[in-house]
């Protein structure tokens, strides 16, 4: 519920469990007043302590009230150069050199329903929804900037996105514009960031602010695997269960900058948005610049209910699942059975020996297309390889579907290599500067998909092979970072835009894709986890978390992961043993466990295993298919930490809580263990549920006292309790 009061200029956005409030003061400058625990409202600038301090700077309408200062009060949108010497969220340059923005409130609007942002992904929803959108303008600059928060009251979430209009006569160049900025009049406080590298995404660090600015960002040109757009702000003593804490994510596939600034009075900006790292739109009269939008969720409660709102409003007011009320299938992938060295035959046998466990969809990996027999040659050629795949998709793709099972594809449109008829076409179609040898990453390069006439070219190439034959997915891959970004088609002055403008050419494809077939289901990946971003999961309903599909590593990747994205999202897969990243071999029944707490498949080549293993994988896939709702749409609560346990464990939870499974993988196995025992979480206390079809245990005993574990007997061992009430 969003509450105008306009006599006081005071905006209070009311969520189920939160408000957030901003006050036009009598300057007009925007201010920020709280953020936090749901009250019931009033104007919170009484919480405002002003107080003369020596180098914050007084603007020129504050007359001669010295305790006015920019630098000391909390800002709705942070300015630039002209008193506040925090972090700005936006600065610009008008034709004569000066980078000065002094925003201040001119008018503010409700709406009912959800604003959308042109060429962006964006939550969406209905009349559940509110927006505001509050109007702010540099006059002397003739610059407005539109604030617009999207209010979801159920799910306690708020989405901010800015535009900003250049309303003079003449071109300024925009060189930052954030999407979310958020000051806190509190100090202690720690800052949450998700860090890794290829194949070990999302490691989560937890660090007290310091003074001065902490930051983490991308200038990949994606996400990245060594850093994600979504951090988390929180209380000290905060944990799972209890402690305020502040998630901010960006919805957004390229490069970003989350920033956290500790100030001299000991108080803390949070800023997140695109980089300004080679960022710099002009903005011809007229011509405005959409940020990419951002969305908050407080949680009085701790990181678990911060996670479930997250989740929940992911799956239901970001994702488009063509399968959305129904399930996604089991699939069967390729990759790590064959990498590029495979034919028809090998194809239809690997989904021959999947068919009778169950599994539904047959994935073609990397190297169907092109000269594409290793990872130097053919990307860019999107036309079957017919040595390999005599009759083409048109041959093969009825085989799998006699199989009983759907087919899906590999590809990853962004790139090209050098050996390829595209490239040799159109050199220049490639991010390069003229007159410098450009870096190569896994022997390819980057398409500028800036250009339209590149994107046509090769969504037409695509295009075509999906309409060749009866494919209902698509594992959208991207296997290098961005280097030598500079593009023949822009001036000089624009040159500043492209990383922008590749990414909005990449959501141009996806989105073309999504329309063209809405029946297919888009697997995102770069590298696996590189792009695992709420942007990307607007198009691509779930992500290959990782190109990790070790089991015991992936507990720590999916666990940072689900700080933020659903299960449902993430993409997760039982591999052959020993496994192709750690050497480690990890039971069947744990590889099973653990790939279930994403979007269930395999990737390994069944006729390998024993009669033995099939048994386990069909008995794997039927309890999936039988919990599915419960799994993937279940409430979901971390139950330890992999970093510092013995064992990883999470529960999901029906939201009747009449039903929940239960998951736990040990660690190596140590003699003379001590005892545990696992406290649950989420349950009815008053209800009676059987674990495993066993005696009934209340609930309140199963989170109050546990279940006692039992002794591991090996290493990497794992257990499931299916727990239903009576
Ligand atoms: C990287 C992906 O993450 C892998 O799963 C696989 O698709 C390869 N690329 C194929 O080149």
């Amino acid at each position: 519920m969003i509450v105008l009061d306009q006599e006081n200029k005071v905006f209070t956005l009311h969520t189920r469990n939160t408000t957030y409030q901003m006050k036009a003061d009598r300057s007009r400058v925007l201010l920020h007043t709280y953020y936090g625990p749901r009250i019931g409202g009033g104007d919170l600038s009484r919480l405002i302590q002003y107080a003369d301090r020596g180098f914050s700077p007084n603007p020129g309408d504050a007359g001669e009230d010295r305790a006015y200062s920019l630098d000391t009060l909390p800002q709705e949108y942070s300015t630039c150069g002209v008193g506040d010497f925090r972090l700005p969220s936006i600065e610009f340059e008008r034709p004569d050199g000066s980078r000065l923005a002094d925003l201040r409130y001119t008018g503010c609007q409700l709406n009912r329903g959800k604003y959308a942002l042109p060429g962006l992904p964006a939550f969406w929803g209905g009349d559940e929804w509110e927006t505001l959108v509050v109007f702010l303008e540099d006059a002397a600059a003739q610059m407005s900037v539109e604030l617009y928060y999207g209010v979801a009251e159920e799910h306690d979430l708020i989405t901010r996105a800015v535009r900003v209009v250049n309303r003079g006569t003449e071109a300024v160049r925009l060189c930052r514009c954030a999407s979310l900025c958020l000051d806190f009049q509190r100090g202690d406080m720690d800052f949450i960031t998700f860090n890794g590298c290829h194949a070990q995404e999302r490691n989560l660090n937890r660090a007290p602010l310091r003074p001065g600015v902490q930051s983490v960002e991308s200038v990949r040109g994606a996400s990245s695997h060594h850093h994600n757009p979504f951090v988390i702000l929180c209380e000290r003593g905060a944990n799972e269960d209890c402690g305020t804490c502040f998630g901010a994510m960006l919805v957004y596939s390229g490069n970003f900058l989350a920033a956290a600034e500790r100030t001299q009075l000991e108080n803390n900006r949070l800023l997140l948005g695109v980089n300004p790292y080679h960022f710099c739109y002009t903005l011809a009269p007229g011509q405005d610049f959409t940020a990419p939008e951002a969305a908050l969720v407080c949680s009085p409660r701790g990181f678990g209910q911060m996670s479930r709102q997250f989740h929940r409003a992911i799956r239901e007011h970001l994702i488009h699942d063509p399968c959305a009320g129904g399930r996604r299938p089991v699939l069967i992938n390729n990759w790590e059975a064959t990498e590029f060295h495979f034919d028809s035959s090998k194809l239809v046998s690997i989904a021959s020996a999947a068919a009778p466990l169950g599994i539904e969809l047959f994935v073609m990996d990397d190297g169907w297309f092109g000269k594409r027999d290793g990872d130097s040659s053919g990307l860019g050629d999107w036309f079957v390889n017919e040595t390999k795949l005599p009759g083409g998709l048109a041959d093969l793709a009825p085989k799998i579907r006699a199989l009983g099972m759907s087919f899906g594809i590999w590809i990853e449109p962004e790139m090209v290599n050098e050996d390829s008829d595209l490239y040799r076409a159109h050199p220049d179609w490639a991010l390069r500067a003229p007159g410098r040898p450009c870096a190569r990453g896994r022997s390819q390069l980057v398409l500028d998909f800036s250009r339209r006439e590149v994107r046509d070219h090769v969504y037409g190439a695509i295009k075509q092979v999906l309409g060749s034959a009866d494919i209902s997915y698509v594992k959208w891959d991207m296997n290098r970072s961005l280097t030598d970004v500079w593009s023949a088609a822009l001036p000089a002055d624009r040159q500043g835009e492209l990383f922008h403008r590749f990414v909005l050419g990449v959501y141009d494809i996806l989105d073309r894709m999504r329309r063209d077939f809405p029946h297919i289901l888009i697997e995102g990946c770069c590298g696996g986890g590189g792009r695992f971003d709420a942007g990307m999961l607007y198009y691509t309903p779930q992500i290959w978390c990782s190109d990790n599909t070790d089991a015991i590593d992936r507990l720590r990747i999916q666990y940072g992961t689900s700080f933020c994205y659903p299960v449902s999202s993430m993409g997760a897969h039982v591999s052959a043993v020993p496994n192709q990243q750690t050497g480690r071999s990890v039971p069947i029944e744990t590889r099973g466990v653990v790939a279930m707490a994403g979007t269930f498949g395999y990737e390994m080549d069944l006729n390998q295993t024993t009669g033995g293993e099939k048994e386990t994988i069909k008995r794997q896939v039927a309890f999936f298919k039988t919990h599915y709702d419960l799994i993937q749409r279940g409430d979901y609560y971390r139950l330890s930490d992999p970093f510092a346990d013995p064992y990883a464990a999470w529960e999901q939870v029906s939201s009747d809580r009449r039903e929940a499974l239960v998951s736990l993988v040990y660690g190596p196995n140590h003699a003379s263990a001590p005892f545990r025992a696992l406290r649950l979480k989420g349950l009815d206390p008053d209800a009676l549920y059987r674990v495993n079809g066993g005696e009934p245990w209340r609930g309140d005993v199963l989170m109050a006292a546990g279940w006692p574990l039992p002794m591991p007997t090996g290493d990497y061992q794992s257990l499931q309790l299916y727990l239903n009430a009576e």
